[in-house]
């Protein structure tokens, strides 16, 4: 009879411990994407990223609070495509392009998004830098 409880109980771990392996697998490393307004992560072409789905969220994330049509520091507006182009800014050349400057700035009093809100991501960085560099189209 000790030997009968023996067996359930340990049969009975047994399985417990085999069922606890058979959660779902684990998800992979996220693949790089934006998320769009429908909550839908959207895979990035990060060499010609879009600028509705990757560009243009960047700016109203990190850079509209500040830069909108009735706060224009600077007179820089980043609300809209045009609005984004609209200053010291030039296709194909990201550095010369002044906003392109203000994210990649060192010294922490020039650079943008202005301190203390943290910096973009070197991925963000990069989406913009690209985007420039192959003409800063409205795709
Ligand atoms: C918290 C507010 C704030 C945020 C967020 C912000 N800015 Fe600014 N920005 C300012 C202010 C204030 C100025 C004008 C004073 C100065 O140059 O520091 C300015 C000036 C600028 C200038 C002109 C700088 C120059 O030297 O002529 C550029 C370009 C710029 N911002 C780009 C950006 C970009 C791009 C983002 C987002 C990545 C951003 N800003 C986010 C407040 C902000």
């Amino acid at each position: 009879m000790k030997h009968l409880i023996l067996l359930v109980v340990s049969g009975m771990v047994l399985s417990l411990a085999l069922s606890a392996c058979k959660h779902a697998p684990m998800p992979g490393p996220q693949a790089p994407g934006i998320i769009d307004s429908s909550g839908v992560n959207q895979p990035v072409d990060t060499a010609n990223p879009s600028f509705s789905n990757a560009i243009l969220p960047i700016f109203i994330a990190n850079c509209s609070g500040c830069h909108n049509d009735n706060l224009a520091n600077d007179g820089y507006n980043f609300t809209t495509y045009e609005k984004i182009k609209a200053k010291k800014f030039y296709p194909g050349n990201p550095d010369d392009t002044k906003l392109y400057e203000s994210i990649t700035e060192d010294d922490d009093e020039d650079r943008m998004p202005q301190v203390p809100n943290p910096r973009l991501s070197s991925g963000q960085i990069l989406l913009i830098r690209n985007w420039i560099l192959q003409g800063a189209l409205n795709n």
